[in-house]
């Protein structure tokens, strides 16, 4: 198939994850995909991107695992260059199942909250809490959540420590507003300003963090 100056044909590669080349500093952009005959850069459409973060989130992929990715090969005829663009991810067999922009995975579960602090957000180690800033979790109170947290950082002494972060959707849009601690993945629904102290005490205990 070819479409005005560039020749469009389909790929599919296997190798491993390298990692994700992040735009505005979380959603993937591209994907790093290091194979037998090198790295390749494939970009991450927006209709995939929302699994992606949702499966790194959960662990289900992580730099190393063995994917498969197919999609378009897009090559323009003026300059050679090659563009390749994802339809589909095939995480590691021992989680879910592909990621395809019709593919309608389950829901992961919530996650219970972490008994365990993170004393590794110590001063070599930044931790952060993501919030996301997408429309549903913003009508459902998720700025007055990042505002609150901040707040309740700096009132601790811990805003050099740990970063609020805001996101793209986290595909739990009904459940909003949505946030999730890092680097422990532990994620919070329906969170109200009221429970913030609360959850910073829970994995930021001022005494582990000095
Ligand atoms: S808008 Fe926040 S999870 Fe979708």
């Amino acid at each position: 198939m070819s479409k005005s100056h560039k020749i469009v044909s389909e790929f599919n590669l296997a190798g491993q994850f390298f990692g994700f080349i992040l735009k505005d500093g979380y959603q993937p952009k591209m994907l790093r995909l290091n194979t037998n005959s090198g790295e390749y850069w494939i970009k991450v459409p927006k209709e995939l991107r929302g699994d992606l973060v949702r499966a790194e989130l959960y662990n289900q992929l992580k730099p190393g695992d063995r994917i498969q990715v197919t999609g378009e090969s897009i090559r323009s005829v003026k300059d050679g260059t090659i563009k390749l663009v994802a339809d589909r991810v095939q995480l590691p067999t021992n989680h879910f199942s592909p990621i395809s922009p019709t593919s309608q995975p389950s829901a992961p579960p919530t996650m219970p909250c972490s008994p365990t602090p993170n004393a590794s957000c110590g001063q070599q180690k930044k931790c952060s809490i993501l919030v996301c800033s997408k429309s549903d979790c913003r009508k459902r109170g998720g700025e007055e959540i990042a505002i609150a947290l901040e707040e309740q950082l700096q009132e601790l002494g811990l805003g050099d420590r740990v970063q609020i972060k805001k996101t793209g959707c986290m595909s739990r849009c009904k459940q909003a507003p949505n946030v999730v601690v890092m680097p422990d993945k532990t994620r919070y629904s329906g969170l109200d300003v009221a429970e913030i102290p609360e959850l910073i005490e829970k994995h930021f205990p001022v005494t582990a963090m000095t």
